[in-house]
């Protein structure tokens, strides 16, 4: 069975005690929690991970990114091996600012997803189309080429560590959700391409979540849709409180 997932995706906010304390105020309210009913993670800055792994208990741990190579002579960037001696299991990658701002393409992205593999990280996969993809039609392809490309080269058993976020680009901070219909049918698309693939015992076994515009008042509505199994929470991860209403809206 899959696991239902909320992860927080911090982006550029916080300083590291900011970061901290936010931290531990979600850590505790999840702690408090007696039978939650998903896996909850963090997605934080490169400079808070080990400050901020150091204070959870409860809760896992993800970078936003990591460098397209091992390791050597690129200035600035961090690597998987870098991710993965900080503690944190998970790594975002893809997701559609880094695509969008720093031209990260489908064949770079596949670099990222085999070095974080290799390292034991598991892969919060980002993908989704723009209002204008949207608008044309073309969006279903935007998607199939996005996984496809960086994703389908990976084994069953690699599989197993991917979660698959879909983010239509038009709802990201937007405060413009897709309606939990819109989400469902993408949702369900990507898992009928899983199950070409990799049959369905893997497509079944696949956590895909939504992120867009995500908050407590609309994360119960879309987590109720069969193939919605969680969420990838930007803003509404800044505040304790808010992504608390989102963690227990299963
Ligand atoms: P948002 O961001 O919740 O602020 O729309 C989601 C994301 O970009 O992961």
């Amino acid at each position: 069975m899959r696991k239902n997932i909320v992860a927080g995706n911090w982006k550029m906010n916080t300083t590291v005690p900011e970061g901290v304390k936010l931290a531990q105020e979600v850590n505790e309210a999840v702690a408090a929690q007696a039978a939650l009913k998903c896996d909850v993670i963090v997605g934080v800055p490169f400079t808070h991970l080990t400050a901020v792994k150091a204070v959870l208990t409860h809760v896992a741990l993800a970078a936003e990114n990591c460098a397209d190579h091992k390791s050597g002579a690129y200035t600035g960037e961090v690597s998987a091996p870098m991710v993965a001696s900080t503690g944190a299991q998970y790594v975002i990658l893809g997701h559609s600012e880094r695509r969008g701002y720093y031209a990260e393409t489908i064949a770079m992205l596949k670099d990222k997803v085999d070095l974080a593999l290799a390292e034991g990280l598991k892969v919060i996969f980002c993908c989704g189309e723009s209002l204008d993809e949207r608008k044309q039609n073309i969006h279903f392809g935007v998607i199939k080429d996005e996984i496809e490309g960086s994703l389908f080269h990976l084994s069953a058993e690699q599989m197993a560590n991917v979660v698959i976020a879909y983010e239509p680009i038009w709802a990201i901070g937007t405060g413009e959700t897709a309606t939990a219909e819109q989400a469902q049918e993408i949702h369900a698309f990507i898992r009928g391409l899983l199950a070409e693939k990799y049959g369905e015992q893997v497509a079944d076994d696949t956590t895909i979540l939504y992120g867009g515009s995500c908050k407590p008042s609309n994360a119960a509505e879309l987590f109720a849709k069969p193939d919605i199994d969680g969420g990838l929470i930007g803003g509404a991860s800044l505040k304790a409180a808010d992504f608390m209403g989102i963690v227990t809206a299963f």
